[in-house]
């Protein structure tokens, strides 16, 4: 995957795009309200499922490498790709990511954000709060011209400033027509090194910090990824284009928009 071209996206494509991710957010915003203790992640699964075809859209994580859901549910000390279950019953003070990603008309709106349940601890807030400003650094590093070791270089150095940890193993991605293409986008690294961004690019900033160490291991379901010292994980994600004077956030709900 890295060494494949990165494509750029026409003003055409990106539309279709700014579609899908407009989809995406809305599906997050009509989610978050059920995010109650009491709910199990099935519920949540089935709700997506039913409001993403409602809108004329698919659930691109279902069957996607034999993954079995319409969304991933990933609670406290699950870092990505956790499988919606009814047995998993949210609860007072857990924390929450849930990633989304319709395709409509063909194109992928991926976004999740990290959703407390109840009250959170003073350090869960803190841990979520973090991970969202360094997704938000992120993507303040995207311009054309700028490298992808920019993106990196500014995630890490807020996560590990505010004393938690990047994951490795998980990247941001490519996204169009395809859910993951080139190019990778690490939240890790080193200013100035990696490709250089091109208006038209397409991809996804969506960084995992973690409370304690970085490792992550899989579960043996083949797709929960938690941490090594099972201590909590929190991730935000956008799809953004790389447009002639910056970026623009694809996935970003109207209602959201940062001041
Ligand atoms: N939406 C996830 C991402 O951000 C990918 C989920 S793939 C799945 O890249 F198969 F686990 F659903
Ligand atoms: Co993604
Ligand atoms: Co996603």
């Amino acid at each position: 995957m890295d060494n494949e071209r990165i494509t750029l996206l026409s003003a055409r494509e990106i539309e279709k795009m700014r579609q899908a991710g407009q989809l995406a957010a809305q599906l997050l915003k009509h989610l978050e309200p059920m995010v109650q203790p009491g709910v199990s992640t099935l519920e949540l699964d089935a709700e997506s499922e039913r409001w993403t075809k409602d809108h004329g859209a698919t659930s691109a994580p279902l069957g996607y490498h034999g993954f079995p859901r319409s969304i991933c549910t990933s609670i406290n000390e699950v870092v990505c790709h956790g499988i919606p279950d009814a047995k998993q019953i949210l609860k007072d003070g857990d924390i929450i990511n849930i990633d989304v990603t319709p395709i409509l008309d063909g194109y992928h709106g991926d976004t999740s954000r990290t959703f407390f349940v109840g009250e959170p601890s003073p350090l869960a807030r803190r841990l979520v709060e973090v991970t969202e400003e360094c997704m938000m650094r992120g993507i303040a590093a995207v311009k054309p011209g700028a490298r992808i070791g920019d993106i990196g270089a500014a995630i890490q150095t807020y996560a590990e400033s505010n004393e938690f940890s990047v994951v490795r193993d998980f990247v941001g991605h490519g996204v169009s027509r395809i859910f993951h293409t080139a190019p990778q986008i690490p939240h890790y690294g080193t200013a100035g090194k990696g490709k250089k961004l091109r208006p038209g690019m397409v991809f996804t900033i969506e960084p995992m910090i973690n409370e304690g160490v970085y490792e992550v291991e899989v579960l043996d379901d083949g797709w929960t990824a938690v941490t090594q010292d099972r201590k909590l994980s929190a991730q935000f994600e956008h799809t953004i284009a790389v447009t002639k004077e910056g970026v623009e956030i694809l996935t970003l709900h109207p209602e959201l928009v940062p001041a």
